[in-house]
């Protein structure tokens, strides 16, 4: 990789903030896994975002976790995946967007839950439905979803104050090659993340296994959206890009709570935002991809909770 290095937090991030300022040292080297010193990164644009201010504790020096906290983030990311699986028993073509976020808002409150999205930073429904060249943040509307088409739905909900995030992309009936392809590669993408995710290790393992592999299959990796942790809040520190380099970034530290969910795109990783403010798009208009999973960080390895 070359030039400048973008990332962009979920918009969810731009208050709350994850924070490196004051964590961090200006010769360190940068958390995004650039290889470059931070000064010469992110400092910058962590100062501006975050504008100095004191932040809440974050995973980066909080890693005593109680069994009580375990298992509500264990109770969560159940929720989260049986939602998802239920969403996937019952999509087929014909159906509006709109109609998942109604599965998913009341299957979320059925089993005592918020759905996390609903008026989050003024994010209007329960959950998102990306289709096709829509990269992610769909918002349900009443599009109907089609044969042939590839859709990310994206479950995040707060059990007890626990949140759980997870999305996969499903296949809509007949599908092009392309977008089998996509689907294939982005569901890889995640698996092979999670593989180079190691107690110890360091986050750019995770974004260098995830980009080689899109990579060598002639996709690219979006830069603009990244994981995120995971726990009382939806976004927490640290941030995991799907991309970086081997060895690079902040250390895999036992206790973390994580997302991975690389989105993947057949053509160019660059992306817009519609007018909604939310709905992000692949700049050339072709296909993208994406699955996610919350996992937790052990002594041992990793366990996938969703
Ligand atoms: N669930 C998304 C994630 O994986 C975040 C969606 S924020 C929303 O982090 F407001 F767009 F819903
Ligand atoms: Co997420
Ligand atoms: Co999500």
């Amino acid at each position: 990789m070359s030039g400048k290095v973008l990332v962009t937090p979920h918009p969810s991030m731009k208050n709350s903030a994850p924070n490196h300022l004051g964590k961090m040292q200006r010769n360190d080297p940068c958390w995004c896994g650039s290889g470059k010193k931070y000064k010469k990164c992110h400092l910058a644009s962590d100062k501006q975002r975050l504008g100095g201010s004191k932040e809440p504790a974050t995973q980066l020096d909080r890693m005593e976790r109680s069994s009580e906290y375990i298992e509500g983030m264990r109770e969560s990311c159940r929720l989260a995946a049986d939602t998802l699986k239920m969403v996937g028993e019952n999509i087929r073509a014909d159906i509006t967007t709109d109609t998942i976020n109604t599965w998913v808002h009341e299957y979320t409150l059925d089993h005592g839950a918020i759905p996390a999205t609903l008026n989050y930073k003024g994010y209007p429904k329960s959950t998102c439905t990306s289709l096709n060249s829509v990269i992610c943040h769909g918002i349900p509307d009443d599009t109907i979803v089609k044969d042939g088409d590839i859709i990310n739905v994206d479950i995040t909900c707060n059990l007890n104050g626990y949140f759980g995030d997870t999305s996969k992309t499903f296949l809509v009936g007949e599908c092009s090659p392309d977008a089998k392809k996509i689907t294939a590669v982005a569901e890889e993408c995640l698996k092979r993340g999670i593989q180079a995710a190691t107690p110890n290790g360091k986050m750019g393992d995770i974004g260098a296994a995830i980009q080689a592999y899109a990579h060598s299959m002639g996709c690219s990796v979006v830069e603009k959206f990244v994981g995120h942790g995971i726990g009382k809040q939806f976004h927490e520190n640290p941030q995991v890009p799907h991309f970086g380099r081997r060895g690079t970034g902040v250390r895999l530290t036992p206790g973390m709570f994580f997302t991975i969910e690389p989105m993947i795109n057949l053509g160019d990783k660059d992306l817009y935002i519609l007018e909604d403010n939310w709905t992000a798009v692949t700049i050339d208009g072709k296909l993208s991809a994406q699955f996610e999973h919350t996992i937790f960080l052990t002594e041992s390895g990793v366990e996938v909770l969703t």
